[in-house]
C-alpha cells in the first residue's frame, strides 16, 4: 500500500511551479466531446481524476493522449451516448458529460457520479437546470437525459453550484443561434477558465465570472488550443505548509490576482504576499507565534474556498489561540478532525457544521489516513510541523488532484516522500 512519508520541517525554502487546476480542467476534458475534430489541452496535470476522464473518453469512442504537459483530444470518432463504467463512479466531474453529450447527440446516459465523500453531492440542481432548458430527464438507475435546445431560454439555477452551472453551459453551446440566459450561475474562476476555453472552441458566451452568463448557440465548434489556469489550492496549500513552518518560497505559474480570500486569510497568519508578473514571493516569519483568534467561513467564490477549508484547520491548529471554522458548502467536510486530534490538535465539532480549535504547542508525528483529496493534502501539512515522522496512508485520494506533492514539497527544501 503506498503512502506519504513526511519529516519535521524548520522551515519551507526554494520555488515551485504550480500545476494546473483539477477543477478547471476536468470540465474541459469533457466539453471537447462537443467538438467533431481535435482539442489541443496545455498545461493538463497528471492526476488520476484526469487519467479517469481520459477513460471516459475512450469509451465514447474518442482518442486522448498525453505529450507532456498537454493534453491531445480527438472526438471526431463520437460513437456513444451511454456511460456506466467504473470511472463513473469514482469521480465527480463524469457528469458534466451528460451536458457534452447532449450538445453533441441529443442525449446522455450515464451511471451516478461519485467523487470524494464530503457530503450529498446531489446533482438535483443539475436536473432542474436541464429540465428548465427543455431537455427531457429520467432519473431512475441511470440518468437518461434527451432533447436538443430548439428555443431561447431564460433559467434560474436553483443553487450556485459549479457542476450545475458546467453542465448547463455545455449543454447550450450548439443550437441554431438560440440564446440561454443562465441566472445564479456560479461565478468561480473555474467557471471562467471553462468559458475562455470554449470560446477559442468557437462558442459565443458573455458574463461568464458573474452571476448572469449568456450564451449564443453556435453550429459548430472548431480546433482550438486552450489553456488550464494555474490550480489556486494547490498554490494555497503550499501558502498554508508556509504559513504552519515558516520560511521564504516563491510559487510561478500564479498570478498577481491570487485568490483574495485565501490571502487575507494567511496575511492574518502572518504571510507577506509579494506580486511579480508570473510569480509570487512569500515570506513567513511567525512560525512559533500565536495569533490570538481567527474565524473562517466557507462560502461560494469569492468567499472562502472549502476546498482550502482542511488545510487551514491543520494551521490554525498550531498558529492560533483560539479558533472557529464554519463549512457552509459541504455536509461531511471535517473527517480530518480525528486525524487532527491523533497528532495532538485540539478540535471540538458542533453539529458536523462548526470547528473550534484550540491551539496546541505542537503535533506530534503518527500514521495517520487521508480520508479525501484535501484532508490528505493537510495532513501533509500537518506533517511538515509535527515532531518526528508522519506517515499519511490512502495516499490515492491525494494524487486524485496533486500531480507531485512530494516533489513540490521537495523543492520547498522540505522532507515529504512517496512511497509505494
Ligand atoms: N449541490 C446540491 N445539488 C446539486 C449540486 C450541488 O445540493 O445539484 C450541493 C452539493 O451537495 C454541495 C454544494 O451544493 O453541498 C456545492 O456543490 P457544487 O455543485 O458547487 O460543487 P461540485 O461541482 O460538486 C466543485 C469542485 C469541488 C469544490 C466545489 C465547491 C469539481 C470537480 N469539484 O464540486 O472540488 O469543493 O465545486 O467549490 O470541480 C475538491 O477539489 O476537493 C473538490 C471537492
Amino acid at each position: 500500500m503506498s503512502y506519504l512519508k513526511i519529516r519535521h520541517s524548520d522551515g519551507l525554502f526554494g520555488e515551485v511551479a504550480i500545476q494546473g487546476s483539477k477543477n478547471s480542467v476536468l470540465p474541459i476534458i469533457a466539453s471537447t466531446v462537443l467538438h467533431k475534430g481535435q482539442t489541443i489541452i496545455r498545461n493538463c496535470p497528471h492526476i488520476s481524476d484526469v487519467y479517469d476522464m481520459m477513460k471516459i473518453l475512450k469509451s465514447l469512442g474518442a482518442t486522448s493522449i498525453f505529450e507532456g504537459n498537454t493534453l491531445i483530444v480527438d472526438s471526431s470518432q463520437i460513437n456513444n451516448s451511454v456511460i456506466i463504467d467504473n470511472e463513473v463512479s469514482r469521480i465527480r466531474s463524469s457528469v458534466i458529460f451528460v451536458g457534452a453529450l447532449l450538445g453533441r447527440c441529443g442525449c446522455a446516459k450515464i451511471a451516478y457520479p461519485g467523487g470524494c465523500k464530503i457530503g450529498e453531492r446531489k446533482i438535483d440542481a443539475h436536473l432542474d437546470g436541464f429540465l428548465q432548458l427543455g431537455y427531457e430527464v429520467e432519473d431512475n438507475c441511470y440518468l437518461d437525459v434527451k432533447g436538443r435546445i430548439t428555443e431561447d431560454r431564460v433559467i434560474c439555477l436553483k443553487i450556485k453550484s459549479v457542476g450545475a452551472t458546467e453542465n448547463v453551459i455545455i449543454s447550450s453551446v450548439i443550437s441554431d443561434g438560440k440564446i440561454v440566459i443562465i441566472n445564479n450561475a456560479a461565478t468561480e474562476p473555474e467557471i471562467v477558465n471553462l468559458c475562455i476555453a470554449l470560446n477559442e472552441m468557437g462558442a459565443e458566451i458573455t458574463g461568464y465570472g458573474s452571476e448572469r452568463i449568456e450564451i449564443k448557440g453556435v453550429k459548430e465548434l472548431k480546433e482550438a488550443e486552450v489553456e488550464v489556469f494555474y490550480d489556486r489550492i494547490v498554490a494555497g496549500t503550499y501558502i498554508a505548509a508556509l504559513s504552519l513552518v515558516g520560511g521564504n518560497i516563491t510559487l510561478k505559474n500564479i498570478d498577481r490576482n491570487y485568490d483574495n480570500a485565501i490571502t487575507m486569510a494567511f496575511r492574518k497568519l502572518g504571510v507577506q504576499f509579494k506580486y511579480y508578473k508570473n510569480e509570487i514571493s512569500l515570506k513567513c516569519n511567525a512560525k512559533n507565534k500565536k495569533i490570538p483568534e481567527l474565524t473562517i467561513s466557507t462560502a461560494v467564490y469569492p468567499g472562502f474556498p472549502t476546498d482550502m477549508q482542511s488545510q487551514i484547520m491543520a494551521v490554525m491548529c498550531v498558529r492560533v489561540e483560539s479558533g472557529i471554522i464554519v463549512e457552509n458548502i459541504f455536509e461531511n467536510r471535517f473527517g480530518n478532525v480525528e486525524m487532527l486530534k491523533k497528532m495532538g490538535a485540539s478540535i471540538d465539532v458542533i453539529n458536523n457544521k462548526i470547528a473550534m480549535i484550540k491551539g496546541v504547542n505542537r503535533l506530534k508525528g503518527c500514521k495517520v489516513k487521508a480520508l479525501d483529496l484535501r484532508s490528505g493534502a493537510a495532513l501533509c501539512v500537518a506533517g511538515l510541523m509535527a515532531e518526528g515522522e508522519t506517515i499519511v496512508e490512502d495516499v490515492e485520494y491525494i494524487l486524485r488532484g496533486y500531480e507531485h506533492i512530494d516533489e513540490d514539497f521537495r523543492k520547498l527544501s522540505a522532507n515529504v516522500w512517496f512511497v509505494g
